[in-house]
């Protein structure tokens, strides 16, 4: 009989690995040299048949229990891993067990301690007064505990379900959910990662593994050399956190001097009238080909060649979206009258010209007007009409951050009522307890902020047209404004 040691091989990779064919290698076992169970052939048996045969070193041995192994994961997976709310369900029910017994386990030692502590006594406890400490003791540590606190509980849970990650050098975290890629939780939470292709093709998201564990979850074509290996660098694009904590060593872009410019041909997904003089443009990228950029900047958009007339249309733009969905960019474009490209550009939009499954490169990112991260203090946007584009693109960041005391929005209009998308603002209003929104006009919005004594020690982020920025920076400095904390986009 067999020992509980030897490996099994499939009669058919056994015949593999002796070189004769299958027919011959079932011969042998009818006719008593070899034995076989259940269609399978012990790797001993064949060792001591044919003791040439070196499974170790021929890799064949190792090979077999990972495709073991792989199967057996894969049954794990396929039959017998409960659904995601029954695991769930069975994870907040362990976990208030695992606190109740903590509990416990808690007020045994409280109870060993004081035992100890009287024993040590000048005037120790007698043996009958021992007796009873104990009988106490030990009624009060095995008292049916109270219901383990929920959080505890649910803190246990949601270790298991979300990892949480901390980036070297910079301190900051996020959390990645269920097994989207570190890459993707990155971006969600506002962090500006080096990467590129997005697809584990060019190695630029690579990240050092400094503790925990990071498994794959997507195919990659990247090579790392040896000295990667060994130094524990992992694909942010591809990789997921296999332990609830990891830290990972992480090039991020602190400036937009840390980005590449780069150039991509984006497809229009839709083209929509958000009012009379603006329409909203929306830009899917290639898969493998998402445009890096910082919250706040601009691109050049352009239109290829023989289009319209022939001529070669282009504009400079803001990303109106955050850079956390980098495959979808959004842009706010005004209508605009008269011959330069960036006018018949929009006039195209605006007749219709440009429409959805048309081409359009993206050329940039372009400027400086982004967040100053790491200030404590509150965050006032000023946005006048269009220069709500790059502010939305600001915001959205500041939330995904969710580092900021509290955010004001002033968002004024030559005319009244010209917020082209009031209800995304009211939107982030009632979703956070500290968002203030005000909608105004632009003869309201100079007396408003003249009297507001709190901007001095805030961080202001204004943008809109240059003849109408520019005036309100003058005023806001000199009421006091410190420049460092005044960021202005003259569009
Ligand atoms: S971004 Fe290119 S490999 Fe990850």
């Amino acid at each position: 009989m067999l020992d509980g040691m030897s490996q099994w091989l499939t009669i058919s990779r056994a015949a593999h690995l002796l070189g004769i064919s299958r027919i011959a290698l079932q011969k042998q076992i009818r006719d008593g040299e070899l034995q076989s169970f259940d269609g399978m052939v012990a790797t001993d048996d064949l060792l001591r048949t044919r003791p040439e045969l070196d499974l170790e070193e021929s890799g064949s041995f190792e090979k077999t229990r990972a495709i073991r192994e792989d199967a057996f994961a894969r049954r794990l997976r396929e039959r017998i891993l409960p659904t995601q709310e029954a695991l769930a369900q069975r994870l907040f029910a362990q976990g208030q067990e695992l606190t109740e017994l903590q509990r416990t386990l808690m007020r045994y030692h409280t109870l060993f301690e004081s035992l100890q502590a009287r024993l040590a006594a000048t005037s120790p406890p007698s043996a009958t007064e021992l007796i009873r400490l104990l009988d106490d003791g030990l009624a009060e540590a095995l008292a049916v505990p109270a219901p383990a606190r929920d959080v505890a509980a649910l803190d246990a849970m949601l270790s298991v379900m979300s990892a949480h990650v901390t980036v070297k050098p910079s301190g900051r975290e996020f959390f990645v959910e269920g097994s989207e890629t570190l890459l993707q939780a990155a971006l969600r939470a506002g962090l500006a990662p080096n990467y590129g292709c997005g697809n584990g093709i060019c190695g630029l998201c690579k990240a050092r593994v400094v503790a925990g564990e990071a498994r794959s979850v997507t195919p990659y074509d990247y090579r790392f050399s040896e000295a990667e290996k060994a130094q524990n660098h992992i694909l942010m694009c591809s990789c997921t956190a296999l332990s609830s904590a990891l830290v990972l060593e992480v090039l991020e872009a602190g400036v937009p001097e840390d980005i590449p410019e780069q150039r991509i041909v984006a497809r229009v997904r839709s083209v929509d009238r958000l009012s009379d003089e603006v329409m909203r443009l929306h830009l899917q990228m290639p898969r493998s080909n998402r445009l890096r950029f910082l919250a706040g900047q601009r691109v050049t958009l352009g239109l290829s060649a023989g289009k319209v007339s022939g001529s070669d249309l282009h504009g400079e733009y803001p990303v109106a979206s955050c850079p956390c969905d980098d495959r979808n960019l959004l842009f706010h474009v005004g209508r605009t009258e008269g011959q330069a490209p960036s006018h018949v550009f929009s006039q195209c939009l605006f007749d219709g010209r440009i429409k959805a499954g048309d081409d359009i490169s993206v050329w940039g990112p372009w400027g400086s007007f982004i967040l100053q991260q790491g200030s404590p203090r509150p965050l006032v946007f000023i946005a006048i009409d269009l220069g709500f584009a790059p502010v939305s693109s600001l915001i959205e960041h500041a939330i995904a951050l969710d580092a900021a005391e509290s955010i004001s929005l002033y968002w004024a209009s030559a005319r009244p009522g010209g917020q082209y998308l009031p209800g995304q603002c009211r939107a982030w209003a009632a979703a956070l307890d500290e968002f203030d929104y005000l909608p105004l006009t632009i003869d309201e919005l100079s007396p408003l902020l003249a009297a507001n004594a709190t901007l001095p020690l805030s961080d202001i982020y204004l943008a809109g047209a240059a003849g109408c920025v520019e005036p309100l920076a003058a005023m806001l400095l000199a009421s006091g404004v410190p420049p460092g904390q005044l960021h202005v986009e003259a569009l």
